[in-house]
């Protein structure tokens, strides 16, 4: 029997014993435990098949309490977090000694976030520890955004899943780093890079496509669905595939066939929040092939096009 509410302390609980529990956030679920405990940090690799050269985020209640989790805060880390947080921004930190080296695969920094979902700051306020938890899919598969998705694929291995409803973001976070010389995005994400430069200013990006990459979760291949997905200009994606059975994933329109649209009305934050939700939905449909249209490269539509395009590579 799977245990799925909104019980806090119910959830608590379960982690204070060293459990995972499947928790939301504003971009996507999470699974947690205790970031200070590394058997419990351990069960999370474990349950995810996750890699332990991929490193976790860990979510602490406010900026005040990053300072558990951090040596120290740099000032222009401080900035944004106090600009942005709670919110869909992460930020890397110098580790500080009581995170176990397993939560950072054993780089000098940590990845802190503080969510905005009001269950997640509800039992993040309830516990003395903060919690690392990377998004609650399988490694490589599509981030979950309900609690359904995490029941679905992670069920067996959770003591629990809060849930918070469908996720208001919908991809994950922006990675930010402070390491070199101007502040560098490691992920694009839930955060537009024109939001966090109208803060900080210019900023550089991390190479999109590697297999070393600075974040790990930014390998060539990620959120990917079983199916072959082929991602571009859909006149030319319809034309090449016309006699395959496939479905259309859309930006406003599904040119008549079938499939979704993430956005009728053309607004790339939309199409955010409905695109983990739509991948999942036309993977389970029949047929052999995802055509998705890419979106326009500003607002959200960079981050969509990211993922997506990491869900082509094969
Ligand atoms: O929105 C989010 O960030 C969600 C929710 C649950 O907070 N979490 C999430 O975690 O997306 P995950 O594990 O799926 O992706 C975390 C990314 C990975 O690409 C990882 O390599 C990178 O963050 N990362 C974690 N710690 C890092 C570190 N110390 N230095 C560089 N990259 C790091
Ligand atoms: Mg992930």
């Amino acid at each position: 029997m799977i245990k799925i509410g909104t019980d806090i302390d119910f959830a608590a609980e379960q982690l204070r014993r060293g459990l995972l529990v499947g928790m939301p956030t504003e971009t996507v679920y999470g699974l947690a435990a205790n970031a200070f405990d590394a058997d419990a940090v351990l069960g999370i690799f474990a349950a995810k098949n996750r890699p332990s050269f991929d490193p976790l985020i860990v979510h602490t209640a406010d900026l005040d309490r990053a300072g558990e989790v951090a040596d120290y805060i740099p000032d222009e880390a401080r900035a944004l977090g106090a600009h942005f947080w709670p919110g869909p921004l992460t930020i890397i930190l110098p580790k500080g000694k009581r995170i176990p080296d397993v939560v950072t695969s054993g780089l000098p920094g940590v990845a802190v976030r503080v969510p905005r979902h009001p269950l997640a700051l509800a039992l993040l306020g309830s516990l003395d520890f903060p919690l690392a938890a990377p998004s609650a899919n399988p490694f490589g598969y599509i981030s979950p955004v309900t609690a359904a998705h995490v029941a679905a694929q992670l069920g067996d291995k959770v003591a629990y899943i809060l849930d918070g409803g469908p996720c208001e973001v919908g991809i994950e976070s922006t990675i930010v780093s402070f390491a070199g010389k101007k502040p560098k995005i490691l992920r694009l994400g839930g955060l537009t890079t024109e939001a966090l430069e109208a803060l900080i200013g210019k900023t550089e990006s991390a190479p999109t496509s590697t297999s070393n990459p600075a974040a790990p979760g930014m390998l060539s291949s990620h959120y990917a669905p079983r199916k072959k997905l082929l991602l571009g200009d859909m006149d030319a994606l319809l034309t090449d595939n016309a006699d395959v059975d496939f479905a259309v994933l859309g930006f406003r329109h599904t040119y008549g066939m079938p499939g979704i649209a993430l956005s009728p009305g053309g607004d790339t934050t939309e199409a955010a929040k409905n695109l983990f939700a739509a991948m999942r939905e036309l993977d389970a449909t029949p047929g052999d092939l995802i055509l998705a249209e890419r979106l326009p490269d500003s607002g959200l539509g960079r981050a969509v096009n990211d993922r997506l395009s990491r869900a082509a590579f094969k």
